[in-house]
């Protein structure tokens, strides 16, 4: 079981990422119900709802953040506006999502460059991947801000929202 310890929690310039609450629920169910944030990733289904959002934190609160890290992004004026987890192998892979009233102010890059600082310094890991769906070019360019190079390597994933497990997805990885 772990709760939000103070190692989880990290700052940056606008932004704080945090272990979720349940008092987060209704943000995240309103931000996360939105097909064009939810077909971008692999697990959030679509209608998205309050029992989903209490299931996601109940499950993150549960975690041992020795191998699975969920963070929600919280902006220091508007409050919580996203999420972003990465799980811990060989080679941890990081997922992310802003929801839509936000985007393009540079929260996802800010939060990425956030956690592999993190992740470098708490696993002690140097190698990161990440993976965005061939149609979401604006991860893509997340990813390259934040210094993920490309491998050349497409996977077909899985995609709750689009209710398909073959959505052709770019492979990428991040050195320390
Ligand atoms: C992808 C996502 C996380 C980006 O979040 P964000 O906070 O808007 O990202 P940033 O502002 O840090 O950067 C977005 C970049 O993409 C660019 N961009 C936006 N739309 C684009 C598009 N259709 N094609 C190419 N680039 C695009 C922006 O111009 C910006 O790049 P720039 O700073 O070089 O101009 C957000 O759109 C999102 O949550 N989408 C749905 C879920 C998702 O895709 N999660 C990631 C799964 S891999």
């Amino acid at each position: 079981m772990c709760a939000v310890d103070v190692t989880s929690v990290i700052s940056t310039d606008r932004l704080i990422l945090r272990g979720p609450v349940m008092s987060d629920a209704p943000t995240i169910a309103s931000l996360a119900n939105d097909l064009s944030v939810a077909a971008m990733t692999g697990t959030i289904p679509h209608p998205y709802g309050l029992t989903d959002a209490e299931t996601f934190i109940a499950r993150a609160q549960a975690c041992d953040w020795k191998s699975e890290a969920n963070w929600v992004i919280e902006h220091q004026t508007f409050g919580v506006l996203g999420g972003l987890g990465l799980k811990r192998s060989v080679r941890p892979e990081l997922g992310y999502w802003i929801g839509r009233p936000y985007w393009n102010r540079g929260y996802a890059t800010e939060a990425v460059r956030a956690a592999l600082r993190w992740v470098t310094r708490d696993w002690r890991k140097s190698v990161i991947v990440a993976g965005h769906f061939a149609d979401n070019s604006a991860s893509g360019q997340v990813l390259c801000k934040a210094g993920f190079l490309y491998t050349g390597d497409i996977e077909h994933r899985p995609s709750a929202a689009r209710g398909r497990d073959d959505v052709p997805t770019r492979m990428m990885v991040w050195l320390a």
